[in-house]
Order: C-alpha cells, then sequence, then structure tokens
C-alpha cells in the first residue's frame, strides 16, 4: 500500500494535535497551570504545521479528487464539507483559547476551553477519515493545484 507523503504527514501532525489537547486538559485538571500552557501551546504549533503543510500543497500541488465509487461520492463530498467546517470553527475557537488563556481571562477560557478541545478531538478523528477514505480505502482520483487551475500550466 502506497500513501502520498504530504498528506499522510500533515494528517500526523492534527492527530499529534488532538493528543496533545488531550494530555493538557488532563494537565488542567490536575491544576498544572505551567504544563498545561507549555502542553496547550505544542497542540497550536501542531495544528499550525498541519495548516502550513495542507496551505502549500493546496497551492503547489494540489488537492485530490474522491478516487472511490461514484454512489458514494456525495456522501464523501458531505462529510468533507463538514470536516472542512469543523476545522474552520476549531481554529476559530483554538485561537480565542489560546488568547483567552495567555490575557487569563479565565472565566471565558474556562468555559469555552472545554468546548475547543471536544470540537479539536472530532475535528482530527474526521481529519483521519478523509484521509482514509482518499488514500487508504479507495485510491485518490485526479489532483489539480490552484496554481495549475488559474495559470493553465
Ligand atoms: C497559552 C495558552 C493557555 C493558557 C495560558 C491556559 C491557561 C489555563 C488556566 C490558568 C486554566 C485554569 C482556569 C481555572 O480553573 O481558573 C485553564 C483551564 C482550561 N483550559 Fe487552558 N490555557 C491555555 C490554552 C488552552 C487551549 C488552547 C485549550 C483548548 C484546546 C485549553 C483548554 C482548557 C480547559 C479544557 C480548561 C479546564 C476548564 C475547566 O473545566 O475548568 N486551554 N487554562
Amino acid at each position: 500500500m502506497s500513501v502520498p507523503i504530504l498528506p499522510t504527514i500533515s494528517t500526523s501532525f492534527i492527530v499529534i494535535s488532538a493528543v496533545l489537547v488531550a494530555i493538557g486538559w488532563g494537565l488542567i485538571y490536575k491544576k498544572k497551570i505551567e504544563a498545561h500552557k507549555k502542553v496547550m501551546l505544542a497542540a497550536g504549533v501542531s495544528a499550525l504545521i498541519f495548516f502550513i503543510i495542507y496551505a502549500s500543497r493546496t497551492i503547489f500541488v494540489g488537492n485530490t479528487s474522491f478516487g472511490g465509487p461514484d454512489d458514494l461520492k456525495i456522501y464523501y463530498t458531505l462529510f468533507l464539507i463538514f470536516h472542512i467546517t469543523l476545522a474552520t470553527v476549531g481554529a476559530v475557537f483554538g485561537i480565542v483559547s489560546i488568547m483567552t488563556g495567555l490575557k487569563t481571562k479565565l472565566s471565558i477560557h474556562r468555559k469555552i476551553g472545554p468546548i475547543t478541545s471536544i470540537i479539536w478531538f472530532f475535528v482530527a478523528i474526521t481529519g483521519v477519515a478523509v484521509y482514509l477514505l482518499l488514500y487508504v480505502f479507495y485510491h485518490g482520483g485526479q489532483t489539480t493545484s490552484l496554481i495549475k487551475a488559474i495559470l493553465g500550466f
């Protein structure tokens, strides 16, 4: 089985990020504030690395279309839209969580921290599912880059 390298690396970073959020949650449960801060910032960096790889690939290499059976394509597309929406909402919540944590606006932070964490777990789970559907269970379809699509080469 061969899988493309960049999506494999970027998907790994989402998973690492979610694992760090789970560890960070465990740390604050034990009142280890400094460790919570470090691990949550590492989770943020990991998410940022995912995004940089994903965005560069979208621009320079391209996005890959679903290569599975045609009758599954609509479900795949809906699931992908769900994942992308969740990831976007998760990113906004993540930024607000980090800012309220750093500015010690703790009443807001305490409310949205758990929501951010749970959204982020679902982002990772659905991200892995998209990866499996696109590259492991079926072979990816065509890849078209933004630059190719715009400039035609
Ligand atoms: C630099 C970043 C961060 C700092 C300095 C920070 C700091 C803190 C502090 C001091 C608390 C304890 C609040 C209290 O009980 O009074 C806390 C709670 C919490 N934080 Fe963070 N945090 C940061 C980032 C994050 C991020 C990114 C998330 C989510 C992904 C998060 C999730 C949580 C959760 C789940 C709690 C426990 C809330 C509860 O149930 O009481 N934190 N944080």
